[in-house]
Parts: structure tokens; sequence; C-alpha cells
């Protein structure tokens, strides 16, 4: 297995560390996991150091195959898995009644409507009675995450966010990733180092943006989904 240099060590030490003090400080405390690279190194550290802290992933309906595959491989590699968080089928239905299945190209507007129908809505009812909960962000991820702060008080949702990688780079997930064997999403494979829904995801090309792929079609400072940023007065979720 390949090594893991001093640096990352150390990174390592303060990650479990703010998980251990968000055990202490924040019971009970949940993580979010997306199943994205970032994520997989938090669930290996939360499933083998800090096994309190709970997990849930929110299924939009709209995932990729490859990350089911990976939902399922949890299982059978840790003999545990998130919780699954599904979306309110009378919204799902509402939505596609009035903008078919994929209204979301049509405009930002309709795009964060149903993000806030299939993540936002699901997000807030996981966080419900929770002290805190844990994030795979990271500052150099895009333009919109560079101020990113490890742990804040989320207002929106009335509970401690943290984001213990938040000083993590791409490459430390990585060797982390193999350093431990840790099992992926295979579309990391194929250019797609950001992953979400599939009509929302494509692959980057050589020298892109990493998130360049998420919600191609639109500019770089809205493609969030509204998990990580909260909505303009008056707009709807
Ligand atoms: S997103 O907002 O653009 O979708 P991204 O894919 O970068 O976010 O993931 C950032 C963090 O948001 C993840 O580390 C995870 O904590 C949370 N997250 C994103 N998508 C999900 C999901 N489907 N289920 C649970 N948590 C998620
Ligand atoms: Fe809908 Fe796309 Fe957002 Fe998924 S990423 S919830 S399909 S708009």
């Amino acid at each position: 297995m390949p090594e893991i240099l001093p640096d990352l060590q150390q990174k390592i030490a303060g990650t479990l560390e703010i998980l251990h003090r968000s055990v202490i400080e924040d019971t009970p405390v949940t993580f979010a996991s997306s199943l994205g690279a970032e994520d997989m190194v938090l669930t290996d550290l939360i499933y083998r150091h800090v096994p309190q802290i709970r997990d849930f992933t929110l299924d939009t309906g709209r995932l990729p195959e490859e990350t089911y595959a990976l939902l399922q491989e949890l299982r059978s590699h840790y003999g545990r898995a998130p919780r699954i968080h599904f979306p309110k089928a009378d919204s799902v239905e509402e939505y596609t009644a009035a903008n078919g299945p994929n209204g979301f190209y049509s405009s930002v507007a309709l795009r964060k409507r149903c993000c806030g129908i299939r993540k936002v809505d699901p997000l807030r009812r996981a966080l419900n009675g929770h002290g805190a909960w844990i994030t795979g962000l990271r500052r150099d991820q895009s333009v919109t995450r560079n101020a990113l702060v490890v742990r804040e008080w989320d207002s929106v949702n009335s509970l401690y966010k943290i984001s213990p990688l938040a000083d993590w780079s791409d490459g430390d997930v990585w060797a982390y990733i193999r350093a431990h064997g840790v099992p992926y999403n295979r579309l990391h494979d194929q250019n797609f180092p950001s992953i979400g829904c599939a009509p929302c995801t494509r692959a980057i090309s050589p020298g892109e943006d990493i998130r360049a792929g998420r919600w191609w079609w639109e500019l770089a400072e809205t493609r969030e989904c509204g998990l990580h940023w909260p909505p303009s007065p008056g707009e709807q979720l």
C-alpha cells in the first residue's frame, strides 16, 4: 500500500480530533455523505475511529448507477452504510407535472427548485434533532467555497456545520483513499472528480476546474444546490 507522508498524517490526526471533539460537544452528530471521494475519506475515518457519528445520504432519485453500486458495496466492505433519505413524493410529482422530469435545464430558478425539493428539503429533515452535521467540503473545490470555515453555526438548520477536510487538497484525498484501500465511486476513474445527480453531472476535460462538470450550463458563481448556500431572501425552496 502507498505510504502516507507526514503532512497528510498530521491532517488525518487533525480531522480525527475535530470529529472526536464534535461528538463530545455536539452529540448527536450526523455526517452528510454524497459518497464522493472526500466523503469516502470521512466514511472510513468515522466507521473505523468515531462510529458514534451517524451518517446519511440524500437519494434524489436521479443518482448515477455507479453511486448506488458504491452504496451497496459499503455494506460488504464495512458492514455499515449511510441511512438513505428520499424527497417527498408529492413535491416531486407536482414539480414534474408542472415542468417535466428535466425542467431544471430551463432556468437557474427551476434548477434550484428541483435541488430544493430533492436535496435541501430532505436535508432539513435528516438534520432535525442533531447538534452538528459533518460535511466533506474543501476550500479549494470552487470559488463559492474558498472562505469555508471548519466550524460554523448553520442558521438555516439551527445546528453547527463542521467541515473537517476544509484544508485537505484533492491529492490528500486520493492519497488517503489509495493508502487505505477505501471503496470509491467508479465514475471518478472516468474524469468525474465531482459527482451529483446523473443529469446534472458530466465528465470534465483536462485543465478544467474540478467542479466544471456540475450544472455545467450555468455560471460558476451559481453552481451550488442550496445544501451549502442559503437561498437569497424571498427565494423559494
Ligand atoms: S453539492 O452541494 O455541489 O451537491 P458536493 O457534491 O460538492 O455538494 O458535496 C459537498 C458536501 O455536501 C458533501 O461532502 C456532503 O457533505 C454534502 N452532500 C452533497 N450531496 C449530498 C447528498 N446527496 N447526500 C448527503 N450529503 C450530500
Ligand atoms: Fe434536480 Fe439536478 Fe439538483 Fe439533482 S442536481 S436535484 S436532478 S437540479
